[in-house]
């Protein structure tokens, strides 16, 4: 699972298990309350994953909240993390830390590209109308790919077709697409009675956006893995006026996706989209796990 969400405290110990029941391994993000930031925050928050799973099987690949680093700073991360997570600053949960303007932090991301780093990136223009500002960032996304052909850039939890389209075009730009955007739509989430468990960031868009991201994920797009981007909240959070941003699907991604390309004749797909692609693109090796799915009735 490529985006995770684990929180620290009582909530780490309540998630990362559901996770690491299904998961051979996970991107964990860092943002966090301070950020993830420094080698100490690192070590610390790596050692209460591995004990929040537990005696399950699963790797976690460790995120840094981006910021202005310099290249020593880097290079005492570099082994311990999978990337380096921006977030434009106030685009989500905890990102009011994050990035005002890209033009400024070129000389951090020039490091990274010449060290090897990946850049997972929260692709939002903070203001624009909430169902454009995935696409009013793709443009950046083009420059960022262009000035840094080296640089891995990931384009996390992407939802729209436009989005799809600009994988396609730059050799250096990946992305990841949650369970949710494969699904709904913004129908689901405001066009009957408001559901706040399906509200997150990027928000569902179109029928038409989530059909291209459907068939990309169907047809074992050689770019696109699944990353979940489940992110819990107590449920005063968000069952509430001023619902927090999140979907929390840790317990049911696996099974669910696994009933969407059974449906939909793709089931010699799903380990590619689900696995196969992500080792390839990160070029990561965690240990095998087998998962038996089992075609039953669950209630969510
Ligand atoms: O809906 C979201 N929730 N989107 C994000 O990007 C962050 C996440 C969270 O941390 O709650
Ligand atoms: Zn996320």
């Amino acid at each position: 699972d490529m985006h995770l969400h684990f929180r620290e405290g009582s909530m780490l110990e309540l998630v990362a298990p559901l996770s690491a029941a299904h998961f051979a391994g996970g991107v964990i993000m860092p943002n966090l309350v301070p950020p993830v930031d420094n080698i100490n925050r690192l070590n610390v928050y790596r050692s209460a994953v591995i004990d929040a799973c537990r005696d399950h099987t699963f790797t976690p690949y460790m995120t840094i909240f981006f910021r202005d680093y310099n290249e020593s700073e880097l290079s005492t991360f570099q082994d311990q993390i999978i990337g380096v997570k921006l977030y434009p600053a106030g685009a989500t949960t905890h990102s009011e830390g994050g990035v005002r303007s890209i033009k400024e932090v070129e000389s951090t991301i020039k490091i990274m590209e010449e060290m090897g780093i990946p850049l997972l990136v929260h692709g939002e223009n903070t203001d624009g109308y909430v169902m454009d500002r995935e696409g009013l960032f793709l443009p950046t996304y083009a420059v960022l790919a262009e000035r840094f052909p080296k640089l891995k850039i990931v384009m996390e939890h992407i939802t729209t077709r436009e989005a799809i389209t600009l994988l396609d075009r730059f050799e250096n730009l990946f992305a990841t697409v949650t369970l949710q955007h494969l699904i709904i739509t913004l129908d689901d989430v405001i066009g009957g009675l408001l559901n706040p468990h399906l509200f997150c960031k990027p928000i569902a868009k179109r029928p038409e956006d989530r059909d291209a991201l459907l068939s990309a994920a169907l047809s074992a797009h050689p770019k696109l893995m699944f990353g979940s981007d489940s992110a819990p909240h107590p449920v005063n959070d968000k069952e509430c006026c001023g619902c927090a941003a999140g979907v929390f699907t840790a317990p049911i991604a696996l099974p669910m996706l696994a009933e969407l390309f059974a449906q939909n004749n793709a089931i010699d797909r799903l380990q590619t989209f689900v696995s196969d692609t992500a080792r390839a693109v990160y070029d990561i090796a965690p240990r095998t796990k087998k998962i038996v799915l089992r075609n039953e009735a669950q209630l969510i």
